[in-house]
């Protein structure tokens, strides 16, 4: 580009204006903290150790061994649901082998969790032709009375339709046919569906399963009832069977179904979310901490979600150890109890550890699946941020530099509203929510090479920020 004089005039400007705030040495962050120029450098020296740990990761010893380890693991315990037998084996499971792993402080911190069964279910069509659907309940649904409910169907695209058709809801089957727009927005269905059905007197309410593909599979996932609104049975279908329902209403034909719902809640659980550290070197009470929740839904083998978190999150710690690495904090893994139902052993976590919130660095958590790595999201302040660009250089090595907005995670977000910086791995998602929460969630879902490359970036990311000088800033 060619010179231009309002451009130079601009930078002069500017210039001037940096210089007029470096003359009041007015400095960036705190005249007893380090400025952000020598932590560059601190974290630049770190270039050879982020390497190594890439090396094992990727190409040496340690190839693969998140996916065996994650196969191993699934293909024993299976799908492990909130409240179940199957929880507390996998828990078993993982305290015996990160134990074996050789890391620190292994143990088992004791939470109540929620215990929903959902019994014998079925959804079949009666008018105007016999077909039976495939359905999963919601977790926290009521069941039916025994022999099911049968009832006409209305079928709604929304929320709005709902209630601009609530005369004609009453004693019906509300089927919602909403189109998927974004999970966080189209959720908002599964979550609260059964209610809003309720509110305008349906028997039942079932929804089209979140999910942008489908191949005929229910995906289920956690509703609430809203106090004071009758509690009806609730189920997701399919997005086939979402559909031929609302082009049948829309051509006028009756649709009649019967729905049948063993489900119930049993008393509150015992359960525990499990802990592994390898401990500091200089200031072991102070924390990085690397999470992914334990249980899943109960189809499938929640091997995506959220097993792939789990594994990363532990691979992080073996191959810190492998390398004989210890960071001046901690590093904490913790494997969430009862993620599913809204994040209730995370939830009990805080309430337990939050008296030394001063002590909490940085908190991190994969939830989105474990492919391919794009970057890592992240919410703190502008500070924090600076130093966590600076990190993410060290990974230009495969290529996953990038650090973006906004760090996510059920498990984790009591810490960040609190102040705590936190992070979360964004990976080439794009078919995460095919898989999510349905019979689809295998270890098949799962690569090795990509899981490779989120073990070195898990690793690479706890270990600098634990091992700075100090922590990052609030
Ligand atoms: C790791 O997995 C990749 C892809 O499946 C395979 O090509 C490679 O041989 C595996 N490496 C080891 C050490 O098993
Ligand atoms: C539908 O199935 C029921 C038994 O579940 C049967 O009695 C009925 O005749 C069938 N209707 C048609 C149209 O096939
Ligand atoms: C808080 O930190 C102190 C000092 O490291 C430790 O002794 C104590 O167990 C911690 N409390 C909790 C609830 O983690
Ligand atoms: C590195 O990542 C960027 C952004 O994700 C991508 O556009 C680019 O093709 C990648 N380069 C290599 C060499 O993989
Ligand atoms: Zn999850």
């Amino acid at each position: 580009m060619t010179g231009n004089s309002k451009y130079s005039s601009g930078m002069v400007y500017v210039t001037l204006l940096i210089l007029i705030i470096l003359i009041q040495g007015k400095p960036l962050y705190g005249s007893e903290h380090k400025q952000l120029g020598e932590i560059s450098k601190e974290i630049s020296h770190y270039a050879d150790i982020a390497l190594k740990i890439i090396d094992l990761a990727v190409f040496g010893k340690a190839q693969n061994r998140s996916y065996e380890r994650l196969a191993t693991f699934t293909d024993t315990i299976g799908n492990r649901v909130s409240g179940s037998k199957d929880l507390d084996l996998a828990i078993k499971y993982m305290y015996n082998a990160l134990k074996q792993d050789g890391l620190e402080n292994v143990h088992l911190e004791p939470v109540k969790i929620p215990h929903w069964v959902r019994g014998e279910e079925s959804a079949v069509m009666l008018l105007p032709r016999n077909h039976t659907m495939s359905i999963l309940g919601l977790g926290s649904s009521v069941g039916t009375p025994k022999g099911g409910i049968e009832a006409e169907v209305l079928v709604v695209e929304s929320f709005e339709e709902l209630k601009r058709r609530a005369t004609e809801a009453k004693g019906k089957i509300v089927v919602y046919n909403q189109p998927f727009v974004s999970y966080g927005e189209t959720v908002a269905y599964r979550a609260s569906g059964a209610s809003e059905a309720a509110r305008v007197g349906a028997v039942a309410s079932l929804i089209r399963s979140v999910t942008p593909f489908s191949i005929n599979s229910p995906h289920t996932g956690w509703q609430w009832y809203d106090p004071g609104v009758p509690q009806i049975p609730t189920a997701c279908i399919t997005v086939e069977d979402a559909e031929m329902m609302a082009r049948m209403a829309s051509r006028g034909t009756r649709i009649v179904l019967r729905l049948t719902m063993g489900a119930q809640t049993l008393p509150d659980a015992d359960s525990f979310n499990t802990v592994a550290e390898i401990t500091g070197s200089e200031h072991p009470e102070q924390v990085v901490l690397l999470s992914g929740h334990l249980d899943s839904w109960d189809v499938g083998q929640g091997a995506m979600d959220d097993g792939g978190g789990v594994a990363i999150s532990w691979e992080a710690l073996s191959l810190i150890k492998d390398l004989g690495l210890r960071p001046k904090r901690t590093l904490r893994a913790v494997l969430w109890s009862a993620e599913e139902p809204g994040g209730v052993g995370a939830a009990q976590y805080f309430q337990q550890h939050k008296g030394n919130i001063s002590n909490f660095d940085l908190v991190m958590e994969s939830d989105l699946g474990t492919f391919a790595p794009l970057g890592l999201q992240f919410t703190g302040s502008d500070k924090a941020r600076a130093i966590m660009k600076e990190v993410m250089k060290l990974l230009a090595p495969i290529n996953v530099t990038s650090l973006e907005e906004h760090g996510e995670g059920t498990d984790i977000n009591m810490w960040m509203k609190a102040g705590v910086p936190g992070a979360s791995l964004h990976t080439a998602d794009s078919k995460y929510f095919w898989f999510h929460h349905s019979e689809g969630d295998t270890m098949t879902v799962q690569d090795p090479t990509e899981m490779n490359l989120c073990s070195a970036v898990w690793a690479v990311v706890a270990y600098v920020v634990a091992d700075l000088d100090e922590m990052l800033p609030r």
